[in-house]
Parts: structure tokens; sequence; C-alpha cells
């Protein structure tokens, strides 16, 4: 075995009440990531697709390569490797593009020396790379990226991260406006105190979610899907934001929040006709504010990333 590809997915970090907590990964896009074993001990980006040549070569500054480095010094390895990366995720979108990254080239590497860590072991190594890319290594993206379904971090110091056996069928509508968004920024906005009674609602909120989501009940679901933490001050970058979650419910959503960081917005339904159906009605009124979108309509993913190819 010289070289592996693996895929990873998009994720919706926060969930609304669940910031910096929860996250979800989704069927489609993902990024691929291609990991050749070299004769010698450099760690080399070798190619860049689909990023209009935004992003860095140096593999200090590239999640994919920072995650390998980080892995490759926890193995006390010395091998060399080329990286491919194939971009399928909009950078700057709120949807993980920096993680599945990360987390592609993890999986890729980890297979390629025969599967030394475990899934939850290679969260530290993408986390990482997450430092790099947004200034906070937060695990809400890499998590469900790796394990796919929705992810509890319970707890940073020490890491306690829960997968949790979500309702089957749920259907996630994400729309990208064209805007690009750092994550950087978008936390930047951020208050950093908090009011006794907000923590109170967003308390409440996560455990209804939590408890919702393991009971399948669709009408808790829905009630939990509330943030008053992060979305008051980040909504502003988003244009047309305040009509977007009564537009998605009367499409038929569950309930709708900003996806991460944003700008993507995300809305959970109970069926496809439902997230389809709210995909077409977000993509309205982002257009109200001449703001085009692009559409993926998918259901929650289980497993994860995954190994593609191996040569
Ligand atoms: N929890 C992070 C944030 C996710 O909201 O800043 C970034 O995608």
């Amino acid at each position: 075995m010289k070289s592996v590809k693996a895929i990873a997915p998009a994720t919706v970090a926060n969930v609304c009440c669940g910031f910096d907590i929860l996250g979800f990964a989704v069927d489609a896009p993902g990024d691929e990531v291609k990991i050749t074993l070299r004769d010698d001990s450099e760690v080399k980006i070798k190619s860049i697709v689909g990023d209009e040549n935004k992003l860095p070569y140096d593999p200090a500054k590239n999640t994919a390569s920072v995650a390998v480095i980080s892995f490759l010094k926890k193995m006390g390895s010395t091998q060399g490797v080329d990286i491919e990366l194939t971009k399928n995720l909009p950078l700057g979108s709120g949807m993980g593009s920096s993680a599945a990254s990360g987390v592609a080239a993890l999986v890729a590497i980890n297979h390629l020396l025969g599967n030394p860590l475990t899934r939850d072991q290679l969260i530290p190594h993408a986390m990482e790379a997450e430092k790099i890319a947004c200034g906070a290594a937060h695990a809400d993206n890499v998590a469900p990226s790796l394990l796919g379904g929705f992810v509890l971090i319970r707890d940073y110091n020490p890491l306690d991260i829960i997968k949790i056996d979500a309702v089957e069928n749920l259907y996630c509508t994400l729309v990208h406006p064209h805007l690009e968004l750092k994550t950087e920024d978008s936390r930047k906005v951020l208050r950093h105190s908090v009011t006794l009674k907000d923590t109170i609602t967003q308390s409440g909120n996560i455990a209804g979610l939590m408890i919702g989501l393991l009971k399948g009940d669709y009408s808790l679901i829905s009630r939990s899907l509330i943030d008053v933490i992060a979305e008051p001050t980040r909504s502003a970058f988003i244009p047309g934001f305040d009509n977007l979650r009564q537009v998605a419910m009367e499409a038929g959503a569950l309930g709708l929040g900003i996806s991460g960081s944003g700008p993507t917005v995300f809305a959970l339904s109970e069926n496809e006709m439902k997230a389809q159906q709210t995909a077409q009605a977000i993509q309205s009124e982002f257009l109200k504010h001449q703001l085009n979108s692009d559409l993926y309509v998918s259901k929650v993913n289980q497993e994860g990333a995954k190994v593609l190819t191996v040569d």
C-alpha cells in the first residue's frame, strides 16, 4: 500500500443551542484527500483543486497538512508524504470546510499506517488543524466529520465526546448564500459574557434537543432549535436572516439556524420533501436580498469520513 484517498463530510456545528459543543455530519458534500508515501521525510502539499487558488501550500498553514504533521509527531514517525486535496466544500461557508480537509487527511494517513489510532484518538489532531484555520481549537465540526451523526462535546478538558444515536429520518437543508465569512471574524463579534437569563434559556434548549433527538420527538426538536448566545450578534452578517426561520417553518422545517459560524444557514426536516421545499423557500428569500445561493439537501450522515481508494 502506497497511497490512500479518503473523503470527509461537511458538518453543521452548534445546531442552534449547542454553541461549540454540538455538531452533525451531512451526506454531501465532502472534501477528498489522497496521501502518498514519499521516500524522504518531507510533508508536501502536491496539489489543491477546487479552492480557486485561495488555500496555502505551506504545510504549516494548510489544515490537511497540519493534521498529518500532528499525527506523525504523535506516532514518532519521520515518514514523508505527498498530499493531494480536492475541495468540494465552499471556503468560509460555515459548513466545516477546514475541518473536512483535516479529517479526510487524518483518515487517509491513519489507514496508510495500519490504523494505529481510533477515530476518537484522531480528534485532537484534527483540532490542531482547526486552530490554524480559525484560531480556536473547537471540535464541533471535526468530531462529527470523523464519527458521523450528531456528536456532543460534553467537555474540552479533558475531551469528552459522545456520539448520539439520533433519529434515523432527519433531513438537513443547507443554503449557502454567496458570501464568504471567516470563522475568525464571526467569532470576534461574540459577546464575552452571557446573562443568567440567556444561560437558562440555552441550557433548557440544549437539554431539550438532546432528549428530542434520542426519543425521535420532532416537536421537542423543533421547540429546542433556538440560539440566544451566538445568533443574535452573528445574524447581522446574513442579509435577510430575520425572516428565514419563519419562512423555513412555513415550508415545513422543524427549525432553522446558522450553520457553524455562517453565512450558510441550515434547517432540519422530518422528510426529504419538506427539506427540499425549505431549501426553495430560503433560496427565494435570499434572492430578495440580491443573494444567489447553493443548496444542499441530504440525510444526516451516520458513518463520518471514509476511505475511498487504496493503491
Ligand atoms: N462552533 C464554531 C463557531 C464552529 O460557531 O465558531 C465554526 O464552524
